[in-house]
């Protein structure tokens, strides 16, 4: 045994010099565990502090949404410039290669389909089957103002609660229904009632006035929804505003997997996020591919 062999005295101890302690310096998250910060830097960068989240998780409730009919064919390429994929643990057991090692930000939330009222969700996946598969964070709907408001909180604080037994973050997504005003007063209702009951991080759609007013009243990290299909030079001027305004990344989906190129798409994306690249040079990267 080679350690019984040379059994020496260290030196290097450095007593004079304190102990390093680099918690990972997201917003709201240093009193969290090693764990939590640990999946949390998966999630977000680490020199940026920011994501490029790419949502394919429509097809929990609507199927094969335009896109997404083949996700090993358009989804899977895109792998090495997304820093986590939002997706549901069907897709990921079925099609996301093991070795892409992208962090995976999973689905645990649905129940109703298109077809029915969409709010009336629970929960649909267990933190077990959650750590299964390595997710580095999960997600469910919360549906603020919606008609199941109180279940769906529900189930997100269930979820926090099993989400802090087993070290893994919870993205609460605000909801809006089509009868409410996505405006910074109701998101930054929705965003804070989230994050005061336990969410580590939160996704809210993008309003065009007083968006920092939303992140400023969310003690922990926003990321922006990307939402239906825009003109990809809309898409990345509205990525740039919600960053500006202090939003600690995106979870684009339709904006980016329905572009014309999508690599090209969210390589602009990350050029946004990362770089802080003005919208037109971002999109004028776009165009370059
Ligand atoms: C909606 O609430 C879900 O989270 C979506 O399935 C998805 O994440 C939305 O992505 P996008 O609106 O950017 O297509």
């Amino acid at each position: 045994m080679a350690d019984n062999e040379d059994r020496t005295e260290g030196a290097r101890f450095a007593a004079s010099v304190p102990q390093r302690h680099e918690p990972f310096p997201l917003k709201g998250c240093g009193a969290l565990d090693w764990g939590m910060q640990s999946r949390l830097a998966r999630v977000f960068r680490p020199d940026t502090r920011r994501t490029v989240m790419l949502a394919i998780d429509h097809g929990y409730f609507q199927g094969p949404t335009t896109g997404l009919e083949r996700v090993d064919l358009s989804i899977v390429p895109l792998l090495p410039w997304a820093d986590a994929l939002m997706t549901t643990r069907g897709m990921i057991r079925s099609t996301i290669p093991p070795a892409s090692r992208v962090p995976v930000v999973l689905r645990a939330s649905g129940g109703p389909s298109i077809l029915k009222e969409l709010s009336d969700e629970q929960l649909a996946v267990g933190m077990e089957d959650a750590a299964r598969v390595n997710a580095c964070a999960v997600a469910v709907q919360v549906f603020i103002g919606g008609e199941h408001e109180t279940q769906s909180v529900r189930n997100m604080t269930r979820l926090v609660d099993a989400g802090q037994r087993y070290g893994i973050p919870v993205l609460a997504v605000t909801a809006v229904g089509k009868e409410l005003t996505r405006d910074a007063r109701y998101l930054r209702l929705a965003t804070r009632i989230c994050a005061e009951l336990g969410a580590h991080f939160v996704k809210t759609y993008y309003c065009e006035r007083d968006f920092d007013t939303v992140a400023a009243a969310c003690p922990v990290p926003l990321v922006m929804a990307g939402g239906r299909k825009l003109p990809e030079r809309d898409a990345l001027t509205m990525a740039y505003h919600a960053l500006s305004c202090g939003a600690a990344g995106v979870d684009m989906g339709r904006n980016i997997f329905q572009s014309d190129t999508p690599q090209a798409m969210i390589r602009a994306v990350g050029a946004v996020v990362h770089e802080s690249l003005k919208p037109e040079d971002a999109y004028d990267r776009y165009l370059r591919g």
